[in-house]
């Protein structure tokens, strides 16, 4: 079962568009908040399709009691970033103080901070603190276009020529290899961004034998290979088939079905909510950082949050025993 956690109540202080599609928004926190680091995150209760969810955002550095957070609105949304892209000024929601599962080691003599598209607002916020205490840091922030990257004036001003811009559109990518090569022997990685950028990230990592706990990561819950369609699954033992809509993961259909799951960060990362997959008419699209490259190869498993079937049905073991 999920972890009680203690919700706030919260007023949009302000609503900017910092981006092409991605707002900012600040909240004013009733009580306080106590000072967080960057990397932390809040979770925000969101309406989708007329009915309560849960949705995880990254705080940005804000005014004293105060939160802020900066979304893009997807396209392929499940519905929190357009919820989020309806709030106004004025108009309350709830939301739970920051905690944090991404936080900076502050052992390594140099960082290098790599962020893809809307991934910026952690790597902003871990730029800003880091630039802050004087420490060695580079920083590397991709995407479409220049058009699509918030906070590009505040990270020049922090970081000047440290800081590498590449707009996809015009044909420019970080060199990986080069940049990991350049690090010295204790120096970190931080990398925020879509799935394909975390797995070439992770491999040239490893390709490069630095030991994984110089390496950490974040990763959107909603990157995958294929485009969400509907499929079903029959829970083994439990004589019950769940329909997963386009905007629904396997994991909320089956909690809204009334199967009791276990699960924690939603997006991913702590492999809580997996579930064995008994068999399958269709390929999984692992969306989780998680499992290693050749478990999904064997797709024996998915990650219910983020991971779906492309369509078809699959047979599903919760571990649920009469
Ligand atoms: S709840 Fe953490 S991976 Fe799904």
């Amino acid at each position: 079962m999920k972890n009680l956690v203690e919700w706030r109540k919260a007023r949009v202080a302000s609503v900017t568009d910092v981006a092409s599609d991605v707002r900012r928004l600040v909240f004013d926190v009733e009580g306080g908040l106590p000072a967080f680091d960057a990397g932390s995150h809040t979770n925000i209760k969101v309406t989708i399709g007329g009915k309560p969810a849960i949705r995880t955002y990254t705080c940005l550095p804000a005014g004293p009691g105060q939160l802020s957070i900066a979304v893009k609105l997807h396209e392929q949304s499940r519905g929190g970033s357009k919820y989020i892209f309806t709030l106004e000024p004025g108009m309350d929601v709830e939301i739970t103080a920051p905690e944090n599962r991404f936080e900076l080691s502050w052992r390594a003599s140099e960082y290098l901070l790599l962020a893809g598209g809307i991934g910026v607002t952690p790597i902003y916020g871990m730029a800003k603190a880091l630039a802050k205490q004087g420490a060695k840091v580079r920083m590397h922030y991709a995407a479409k276009n220049c058009a699509a990257m918030p906070f590009v004036d505040e990270l020049s001003d922090v970081l000047g020529d440290n800081l590498s811009l590449y707009a996809s559109d015009e044909g420019q990518h970080v060199d990986l290899e080069r940049e990991i090569a350049d690090l010295p022997a204790d120096g970190e990685l931080y990398v925020c961004g879509p799935l394909g950028m975390l797995e070439a990230v992770k491999a040239a990592w490893a390709a490069s034998g630095r030991p994984v706990s110089r390496l950490r990561y974040e990763v959107f819950g909603d990157n995958g290979k294929f485009a969400e369609n509907t499929f079903q699954v029959d829970v083994l033992n439990k004589n019950i088939t769940v329909t997963v809509p386009p905007d629904k993961t396997l994991l909320a259909a089956l909690t809204d079905a009334g199967v009791e799951m276990i699960y924690d960060c939603q997006r991913g990362e702590c492999g809580l909510c997996a579930v064995d997959i008994v068999e399958a008419d269709a390929d999984v699209d692992h969306r989780d950082v998680f499992f290693s490259e050749e478990e999904k190869r064997e797709s024996r498993k998915m990650c219910s949050c983020v991971s779906r079937l492309t369509e078809g049905r699959a047979v599903i073991d919760i571990g649920y025993r009469a």
